[in-house]
């Protein structure tokens, strides 16, 4: 397995703020994977021993069940990680995730990545707000799924994904209509007949996978 260069660890703000040698540290310990698309990184229910941080490539964090079905939690990215929960609460992985694109990962182990912890109260901190953040994610997407119509669920997941690109806000293009459907909870058919509502009222406009989302609709009530 390849090492993993101190300058790739000191782009991820998990570490932002660590003195050079303990980066120097954790690059010596840390192993590069790859992964072509599709591929599933880690699974729900397995026995844990790392944390991944995300170099380049996006993920799906998703459950699921044997016949297919799932549920995508969130999307990562570059400077992202995941694998934490069962470094820290010692069960097995609470989701699985897979690779949307061909992804790079730096991965570092328990025990490595404890005394590290051991050594940086700020990469706790850091943990902790990264863990409000998800359960805040969560719990939004608890009241979209009980209290929101299919609707306004793909507009606000739209309105979440949207990034700027020369000056319009468009969503992430590797995502299927499958994961949008998958992301709140309806079905590919019911994701298409609302993307088409929603472009028919000037909310979106679609070309090919591209889904630009109109100013309009970020000052809009949707539900
Ligand atoms: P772990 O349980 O070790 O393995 C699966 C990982 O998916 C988990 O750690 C987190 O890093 C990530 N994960 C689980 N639930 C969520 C969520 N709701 N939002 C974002 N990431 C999550």
């Amino acid at each position: 397995m390849t090492q993993v260069s101190p300058i790739l660890l000191r782009n991820v703000p998990l570490f932002a703020g660590l003195e050079n040698e303990e980066i120097d540290k954790l690059a010596a310990v840390a192993t590069v994977r790859t992964f072509a698309k599709h591929a599933v990184v880690i699974r729900e229910g397995e026995h844990a021993d790392s944390i991944y941080l995300i170099n380049s490539g996006k993920v799906k964090v998703l459950i699921g069940d044997s016949e297919g079905h799932e549920v995508i939690l969130s999307i990562l990215g570059p400077g992202d990680y995941f694998g934490e929960m069962s470094l820290i609460d010692s069960q097995p992985r609470s989701a699985t995730v897979v690779s949307m694109e061909p992804v790079h990962f730096a991965v570092i182990t328990k025990s490595d990545f404890d005394r590290c912890l051991a050594h940086n109260p700020r990469i706790v901190t850091h943990i902790m707000v990264e863990l409000a953040k998800r359960l805040r994610s969560a719990n939004s997407k608890i009241e979209g799924l009980a209290l929101m119509d299919v609707h306004g669920r793909v507009a606000r997941t739209l309105i979440q994904l949207a990034e700027l690109h020369n000056g319009e806000m468009v969503v992430d293009q590797s995502l299927s209509q499958q994961d949008i459907a998958n992301m709140v909870g309806a079905s590919r058919e019911m994701v298409s007949r609302t993307l088409r509502d929603l472009s028919a009222n000037g909310f979106i406009h679609v070309e090919g996978k591209k889904i630009v989302v109109s100013h309009r609709t970020f000052s809009s009530k949707l539900d």
